[in-house]
């Protein structure tokens, strides 16, 4: 009779992972107290910049602008970085596709390069590589909440004059050697949308330490207006990203909640990174003393199919979510790869705008085993879970292993 449950068998667990977003009275009450203010946008209203503060500080930063997306977010921060259309910016190939598109979207020419496959992080040795007489800027991603090796981009930065804009979409929190990230270079990104540990539906913010970073970014968000100008007066190129009230009134909510989760979240990682590592064929990403606060965006495994019965990741996958347990592919093309980039469909209706750079000559074949081979991907909410939930998540995958004809 077949064990597994994708064969007939009794599957793992029925119940449910814990729902993400958790909101309670408290995203209610300031709702309804923006409401009732009538002050509905963050120019007549004060939360979006209490907020601002807030997370800036939250994050040892000294100023924050709170932007409608985590792309407008990377977009806005590289302008206010001084990064010009044509100049080359260093990214990850395993990211989402913000990371690149923020890029092109201000003129910018995206360079992808490889990963560690320890880390899943932007690979410090292949971005130097990558630089030319044209790259102005190093965009690492700190994928799926795990900070990338500072130390290693802010001495590349230096010694070859790059800015440093940190996509840190997925790290609210995190530290790198008890400095947490975002302002260790010219700035960083986080991302409120709805997935995210900090959701409000859609948003985002820009922290930085630089000044001239931080007005440009207000500036550039809010219609090229300065402070201390007039209302219809535009000192630079801008257009309107600004937060709404209502963002940032359930954005104070879910961060006033945020620390008790992210406990609950690494806990539960250091839980699954402890009983997983010890099965042949499953690698966690490695363990990295400097890394003293995870942002626990992203469960990540590594699925090394020899150990079982050579099975593609997709029928692990499915075997998977058959036992119960939600468990997804995640990127599963490089981003060199997407068609907007192979076709460089970068203009209006797909048209190409023929930027010098031939994207089907990348080859990153880390980022390759990872989209196609190796990662698997729990999501943010299921680490919220009890340490039954764990349990039952390796429980499954020792069952899937040991039943690995099956699949
Ligand atoms: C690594 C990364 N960068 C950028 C973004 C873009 O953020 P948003 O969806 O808020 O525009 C996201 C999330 O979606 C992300 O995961």
């Amino acid at each position: 009779m077949a064990q597994l449950a994708v064969k007939g068998g009794k599957p793992v667990r029925t119940e449910d992972f814990p729902v993400w977003p958790v909101w309670g009275d408290e995203e209610i009450q300031n709702l309804t107290d923006v409401v009732k203010s009538g002050k509905w946008g963050c120019l007549s209203g004060t939360r979006t910049a209490e907020f601002e503060q807030q997370f800036a500080t939250y994050q040892h930063a000294r100023h924050g602008i709170c932007v409608n997306s985590g792309t407008t977010a990377l977009r806005l921060a590289l302008i206010a970085a001084d990064v010009s259309a044509r100049d080359e910016v260093i990214v990850p190939a395993y990211t989402f596709i913000a990371t690149a598109s923020a890029v092109i979207d201000m003129g910018g020419i995206p360079i992808f390069v490889d990963i560690d496959p320890e880390t899943y992080n932007m690979d410090v040795k292949a971005a130097e590589q990558a630089i030319t007489e044209r790259t102005r800027a190093i965009m690492p991603v700190h994928f799926a909440g795990r900070p990338i090796d500072m130390d290693a981009v802010l001495a590349l930065a230096k010694k070859h004059g790059l800015k440093v804009i940190e996509d840190a979409a997925q790290a609210w929190g995190a530290e790198w050697k008890g400095n947490r990230l975002g302002a260790m270079g010219d700035a960083g990104c986080f991302s409120f949308q709805s997935s995210k540990n900090i959701n409000a539906g859609e948003g985002g913010i820009i922290i930085t330490n630089d000044d001239m970073v931080a007005k440009m970014a207000h500036s550039h968000n809010n219609c090229g207006r300065s402070e201390d100008g007039l209302w219809y007066e535009h000192f630079y190129f801008g257009g309107n990203t600004r937060m709404t009230e209502f963002q940032a009134a359930v954005l104070q909510a879910q961060f006033g909640r945020y620390d008790e989760q992210k406990e609950i979240r690494q806990e539960n990682l250091a839980y699954l990174n402890e009983n997983l590592g010890e099965i042949e064929g499953i690698e966690p990403l490695a363990d990295d003393e400097n890394i003293t606060s995870h942002g626990s965006h992203l469960y990540i495994l590594r699925y090394k199919k020899e150990s079982f019965a050579n099975k593609p990741k997709e029928k692990f996958i499915e075997a998977m979510q058959q036992e119960g347990i939600p468990t997804s592919t995640g990127y599963s093309i490089p981003l060199y790869k997407q068609p907007v980039f192979l076709n460089k469909a970068f203009g209006p209706r797909g048209k190409t705008i023929d930027l010098p750079v031939d994207y089907a000559s990348f080859d990153c074949p880390e980022t390759e085993k990872a989209c196609s081979e190796e990662a698997i991907w729990f999501t943010q909410n299921m680490l919220l879970g009890t340490r039954n939930d764990m349990n039952d998540i390796i429980t499954a995958i020792k069952k899937v292993k040991e039943n690995a004809d099956e699949m």
